[in-house]
């Protein structure tokens, strides 16, 4: 069925509105196929999931292994694992199918593999499988299951880093299975870098260079000029080459920021009609004015004047550097190098997590619609526009990227 809008903004892209990532997914059945473990890095928002839902509809991938998407994002300890874990392995065809099911009734049924209550350890009675949900299956039982499948397996960790948070040694124990493993492959999927880098580039590490790492960029401007363009024309609808290039630049790439703005876009745009930068700026604008409550919600829950003037500081800025330089106190009314230090301290902490470190000692907003809001609120928001370009290529520059991502499509 045709959607009544073209820009997706959950993870499950159906393939004619997913864009370009063609390099990506060849890269990725490559990898695959060719028996290698991938680790898949990049920040929040990217299409890390996005692309594996994708990679799983591919025919190569589809028809030739068994996919299960295990995101345990959220997931406090092992046992919250196990849980997505089985989930996922419960909704597999692998579980439904008719005769991996004879198989795995066969191995349950081996009296050396009774199944235990997890509360008391004490044995249950042999349980068949007319009520899966109620069956538990430990790690051991669910990996020597599809180490026993006719087809190999695919299986994705999504949000793995988080298994670090988990009291147990987590690591240690589930790579003591993967590294058994000959008839599936493993994707680990996360967007915290460094953690992701520790548990795979550190020797000592229980996952040390047991995947290919790689890097998920943003998607390119010409990829996603020629999409959104594409999109509007299925639509019999058009839009300027400047406006996709204004959100693109404003948004820095990010694929749920852009998707979003031309979502909107999209919308206020009629059949037969052109979207301008103006469409597109009133998409944003909508947007600003729905979320304005949750961005004064964001102020207040700020404790003192030092972090908001802190944070007023580095949104007008963009991209903020020489925070503690006395030219930038006084502009600001900043107190002192200090106060500012802590004040940043706790922006980029956990609890508040409003600003990102970019390179070494550069600031952005992490939300970019909030640096967007107090530009408007200030009345500063053609200077946004005209800026956006410069700061968004400094931006790449300070994170080690050039400006064109190297995926770039034609
Ligand atoms: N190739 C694509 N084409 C169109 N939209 C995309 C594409 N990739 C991602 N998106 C959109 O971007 C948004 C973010 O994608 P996704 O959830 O896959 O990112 P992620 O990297 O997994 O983020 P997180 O780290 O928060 O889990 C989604 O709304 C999705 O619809
Ligand atoms: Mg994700």
């Amino acid at each position: 069925m045709t959607p009544d809008n073209p820009f997706f903004i959950t993870a499950r892209i159906p393939d004619p509105y997913f864009c370009d990532r063609k390099a990506e997914t060849e890269q990725l059945i490559d990898y695959i196929h060719n028996g290698y473990n991938v680790v898949l890095k990049a920040p929040r928002r990217i299409g890390k999931s996005s692309l594996i839902r994708h990679l799983f509809q591919q025919p190569e991938i589809k028809s030739r292994y068994n996919t299960l998407y295990v995101d345990i994002f959220g997931s406090r300890d092992l046992s919250d694992f196990i849980n997505e874990f089985q989930r996922a392995f419960l909704a597999a065809p692998i579980a439904k199918g008719e005769k991996t099911m004879k198989k795995i009734k066969a191995y349950f049924s081996n009296p050396y593999f009774s199944i235990s209550d997890s509360l008391n350890g004490t044995p249950l009675p042999k349980i068949g499988f007319t009520a899966p949900h109620t069956v538990e299956y430990t790690l051991q039982e669910m990996f020597d299951v599809l180490e026993k499948t006719d087809k190999p397996n695919l299986v994705v960790f999504d949000e793995f880093q988080q298994i670090q948070n988990y009291p147990q040694r987590a690591a240690a124990i589930l790579r003591s299975y993967t590294q058994q493993m000959n008839n599936t492959r493993f994707i680990y999927s996360g967007s915290s870098r460094h953690l992701l880098q520790t548990m795979f580039e550190v020797s000592g590490e229980p996952f040390y260079k047991s995947a290919m790492p790689m890097n998920l960029d943003i998607i390119s401007l010409s990829a996603y000029r020629e999409f959104c363009s594409s999109m509007f024309h299925l639509y019999k609808k058009e839009i300027d080459a400047d406006a996709i290039d204004m959100v693109y630049n404003l948004f820095s790439g990010n694929t749920y920021d852009i998707q979003v703005v031309m979502k909107g876009t999209f919308a206020q745009t009629a059949p037969r009609e052109k979207a301008s930068q103006d469409t597109a700026l009133s998409a944003i604008f909508e947007i600003l004015e729905n979320r304005e409550q949750d961005f004064r919600e964001k102020m207040n829950e700020l404790d003192n004047q030092k972090e908001r003037k802190t944070l007023y500081c580095i949104a007008r800025e963009g991209l903020a550097t020489g925070l503690t330089s006395s030219q930038m106190l006084k502009q600001y009314q900043l107190d002192n190098a200090s106060s500012v230090q802590n004040a940043l301290k706790n922006l980029c902490g956990d609890k508040l997590n409003l600003v990102s470190r970019v390179g070494k000692n550069h600031y952005r907003l992490q939300d970019r619609f909030f640096e967007l809001w107090f530009a408007k609120t200030d009345g500063r928001f053609d200077e946004k526009i005209s800026t956006a370009k410069d700061a968004f290529d400094k931006e790449r520059a300070l994170t080690g990227v050039t400006s064109a991502p190297p995926s770039q499509s034609i």
